[in-house]
């Protein structure tokens, strides 16, 4: 039943010593404006999720309509999830900011709860940056797709 509800879609990322690492998440969304503060709920047994904590620090990229392969791609486990993924360095966090996303946001984290088999993660927003002319990633039953035609215009960041 709660596949009824839609959804955007993000790549969480960051970038520990040794390599970035990211995964696929649609449990994400706005906390608080004073402070700005987001949340996500990562499994227990995502391997990824530790290692993006150990950073303190991660990108949350909110997936464009034609970035189905990248949110199957992140959903992977123990794949090369970068391989041919274009992207650059935040600079608040050193984490992936995946090209071609809808918007970007770098947080820290600010606290952790546990909850039933998932995390609940509240985080702090350090920056974020917004593309102009793309339409959103969604999820809804299981499926993955986008709105529609993007608007017309040029793009913003790519
Ligand atoms: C559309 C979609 C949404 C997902 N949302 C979440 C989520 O909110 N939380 C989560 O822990 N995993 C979510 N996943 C699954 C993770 O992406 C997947 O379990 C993870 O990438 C496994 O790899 P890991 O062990 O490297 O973390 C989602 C997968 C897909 C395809």
């Amino acid at each position: 039943m709660l596949g009824q509800f839609v959804t955007g879609v993000t790549v969480v990322t960051a970038m520990p010593d040794d390599g970035p690492v990211g995964f696929t998440c649609q449990s994400f969304g706005a906390l608080s404006m004073d402070p700005p503060l987001v949340l996500l709920c990562p499994g227990k047994g995502s391997t990824s999720w530790p290692k993006v904590a150990s950073t303190g620090r991660f990108a949350v990229n909110l997936l464009a309509q034609d970035q189905i392969a990248a949110a199957r791609g992140f959903a992977v486990r123990g794949s090369d999830k970068f391989a041919g993924v274009r992207w650059s360095a935040g600079g608040f966090s050193g984490a992936p900011l995946l090209s071609g996303a809808l918007g970007w946001l770098e947080c820290e984290i600010a606290t952790v709860h546990e909850a039933g088999d998932h995390w609940i993660v509240v985080a702090r927003i350090l920056d974020l940056a917004a593309a102009t002319g793309r339409l959103p990633l969604t999820f809804f039953r299981g499926t993955l797709a986008g709105l529609g035609a993007p608007p017309p215009g040029p793009g913003g960041r790519s």
